[in-house]
């Protein structure tokens, strides 16, 4: 079937109503990591949708928001053959209509780590989710683990409002020299792209947050933070004005 893109919420309505779906929320840039998604959501779902939308109300610094790489064609093709039946792409008059003067807002894990460092970023997500998961109505919705803070969220969400959709959590997707893959690699130089897997290798063989914040310093990437929650360390560094994230299981 040839991937259907719907620009409003009347088309996704008559499209996408009392399907056997499964759904994929992404900003667009695609790569590797949001395709495995797309994949597990097709064998898993009779079709999936998968929604590309740059939210600005997650962005709480605006020059990120305007550098944020926006490659729709590109993405098109990839869907196609990643086997996406349709793609939701919105525009933000039709998912802000109130303007954002409603959002949902969560006062405690949402507070840490990439919360800490950027202040409202969270309830952007909770709230566009919130939004999308009402406006597709899908079985189950694909999460990466990339992000394991908004994943938990999201959860928690979906379950503190009674939502009738199942999260389903989806392994991290890495090049093979270990960096997480991210629509923002894209912005790094040559140089920057060659340090950028100590993040990873210094987070998965360091015995302490400490030890690691040491190291990914001598290492010269500028730490926001090193922090283990959930069994999990969890790392935020600077290469330049690239801000990645990453984290990796920890045994308790
Ligand atoms: P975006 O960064 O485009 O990511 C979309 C989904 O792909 C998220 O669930 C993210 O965790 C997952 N993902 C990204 N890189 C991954 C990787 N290397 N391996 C596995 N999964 C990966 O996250 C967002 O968009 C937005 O916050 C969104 C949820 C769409 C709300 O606007």
């Amino acid at each position: 079937m040839k991937t259907q893109v719907l620009r409003t919420i009347s088309e996704v309505k008559s499209h996408l109503q009392g399907k056997s779906l499964g759904f994929v929320p992404t900003m667009g840039a695609l790569h590797e990591g949001h395709l495995q998604l797309v994949r597990q959501a097709k064998y898993e779902n009779k079709y999936v949708c998968v929604s590309i939308f740059v939210n600005p109300t997650q962005f709480n610094d605006p020059k990120d928001l305007e550098k944020y790489p926006r490659t729709f064609e590109k993405d098109l093709g990839l869907l196609q053959s990643a086997g996406c039946d349709y793609i939701f792409y919105p525009e933000y008059k039709d998912m802000y209509p109130d303007q954002y003067r409603f959002k949902v807002i969560e006062n405690e894990f949402s507070k840490i780590l990439c919360g800490a460092s950027r202040p409202g970023h969270f309830d952007g997500v909770l709230t566009v989710v919130m939004k999308l998961l009402n406006i597709v109505s899908p079985d189950k919705a694909y999460f990466g683990e990339k992000d394991y803070q908004q994943l938990l969220l999201i959860k928690d969400m979906t379950e503190a409002f009674f939502m009738n959709c199942q999260i389903v959590a989806c392994p991290t997707v890495r090049e093979t020299d270990g960096l997480a893959m991210s629509s923002r690699n894209v912005r790094l130089s040559a140089e920057q792209r060659v340090l950028a897997p100590e993040f990873y290798k210094i987070l998965s063989t360091s015995k302490s947050d400490d030890e690691a914040r040491k190291r990914l310093l001598t290492a010269g990437l500028k730490v926001d933070y090193v922090e283990t929650h959930w069994n999990r360390r969890l790392g935020a560094i600077f290469l330049g004005d690239v801000r990645l994230i990453d984290n990796v299981k920890v045994a308790t």
